[in-house]
């Protein structure tokens, strides 16, 4: 959406807006600090914003837009995302906890500037327990309207704001590729080795450049036929269909396409010896990680091996503004915290899935990585909020 439209859309819906009939109710849910249902019939808002854990800092997470067919789904999804995100961020030692909030609609449709507007209220209201950004069904056109009812936003575009994740969640990959790599066949190098990457979008694409310009010889597919075709002439890539990409002999498999590909029908029939993408829940449930132990296959924790792009925003919220040059140092450590994840693992004798999970929980037990400063937003335009 060009800035001058978004704009307009903006001002329109702030001579509109009103928050009376917003109304915030608390749900009990064992295990997690808050859990609240936020409603307002009024703008078509049914929303849940989940706080699994705040022990390292207030709980980070995206707002997912989605037509759940009802509110227990809803419930069910923002529960595991709230706790996902706990661990991936007490793994990635970002200094957030872990939160995620869900919006009941279907965002090609149901999505207006009040809705979103009256769920930054809510997220206000919340006082910086819960920082909200992008997620599935939202935009960064979305984040800037929600903004104007909240100040507890990440990835908006500004002079000190983080830019594009993608880059950094595919260098953290590449640094996976090469901590398994390292640990099964005795060298980080990726030269000669042959990965194929399911899935050419933000990640996948550039994860090909990064591989391509160390020596890998890549193997593709993507539904998306131009996305293969560059991939193809740019880099002399091998091209296979969707439907084979699980099945081709590599040295590594990178998912970096949708969730859920590892269970007990694709498992048996992999021909991979490691596997490391960028992909967000690649295990359809968590007990599929023992049947890859038990083919031999190491698996990169997806949400250690991903955290490349929040560990890009959480600079954003730095006093100085963000720092491309942290963010990079970072995401090159992710090679050294997988390779800890591994020895975990091997010593007690558990897949790398629950080693990660062992090594998250524990760090949020001690509080290893606690915040120390409070977040600093660096937001420049003057917003609703103020005057609520
Ligand atoms: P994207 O939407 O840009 O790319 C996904 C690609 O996968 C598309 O090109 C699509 O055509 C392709 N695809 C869909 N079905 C496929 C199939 N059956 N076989 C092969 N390819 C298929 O998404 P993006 O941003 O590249 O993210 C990729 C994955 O990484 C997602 O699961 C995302 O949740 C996860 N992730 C992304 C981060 C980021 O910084 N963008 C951060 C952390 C995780």
């Amino acid at each position: 959406m060009a800035q001058h439209v978004l704009e307009k859309l903006i001002d329109h819906a702030k001579a509109r807006f009103q928050k009376s009939s917003l109304t915030i109710t608390p749900l009990d849910v064992e295990g997690y600090e808050r859990v609240v249902e936020v409603q307002d019939p009024a703008v078509g808002l049914s929303a849940i914003i989940a706080i699994h854990d705040t022990t390292l800092g207030p709980a980070l997470g995206g707002i997912r837009i989605f037509p759940y067919a009802s509110k227990e789904e809803a419930l069910t999804d923002v529960l595991r995302l709230a706790k996902g995100m706990t661990h991936k961020a007490a793994v990635a030692g970002v200094g957030f906890g872990g939160g995620k909030s869900v919006i009941i609609a279907d965002p090609k449709t149901d999505k207006t500037p009040e809705l979103l507007m009256q769920f930054g209220t809510a997220v206000e209201q919340l006082k910086g327990k819960y920082i909200c950004a992008e997620d599935v069904g939202t935009t960064t056109a979305d984040v800037q309207i929600i903004r104007q009812t909240t100040q507890y936003v990440v990835g908006l575009p500004h002079e000190k704001s983080s830019g594009n994740p993608a880059l950094f969640t595919a260098w953290g990959v590449f640094r996976g590729i090469q901590s398994v790599l390292k640990q099964k066949f005795g060298s980080e190098s990726v030269c000669g080795k042959r990965i194929a990457i399911q899935g050419l979008g933000s990640v996948g694409s550039c994860l090909a450049d990064y591989l391509f310009w160390s020596g890998a010889e890549l193997i593709v597919a993507d539904p998306n036929v131009k996305a293969v075709e560059a991939c193809v002439q740019k880099y002399g890539a091998t091209a296979v269909s969707p439907s084979q990409i699980l099945q081709v002999p590599c040295d590594v498999l990178a998912p970096c396409a949708m969730g859920a590909i590892l269970d007990e029908t694709t498992i048996p029939l992999l021909r991979c010896s490691c596997i490391a993408g960028a992909a967000n829940n690649q295990l359809r449930v968590s007990s599929n990680a023992d049947l890859l132990s038990q083919k031999g296959i190491l698996y990169a924790p997806d949400f250690v091996i991903n955290a490349g792009g929040l560990l890009n925003v959480s600079f954003e919220v730095d006093p100085q503004g963000y720092n491309p040059q942290s963010s990079r140092m970072k995401c090159h450590a992710i090679y050294d915290t997988l390779l800890t994840i591994y020895a975990v693992a091997e010593e007690k004798k558990i897949s790398t899935h629950k080693a990660a999970l062992l090594v998250a929980e524990e760090r949020v037990q001690k509080g290893i990585g606690k915040r120390l400063t409070p977040p600093v937003f660096h937001h420049s335009a003057t917003p609703l909020y103020d005057s609520l």
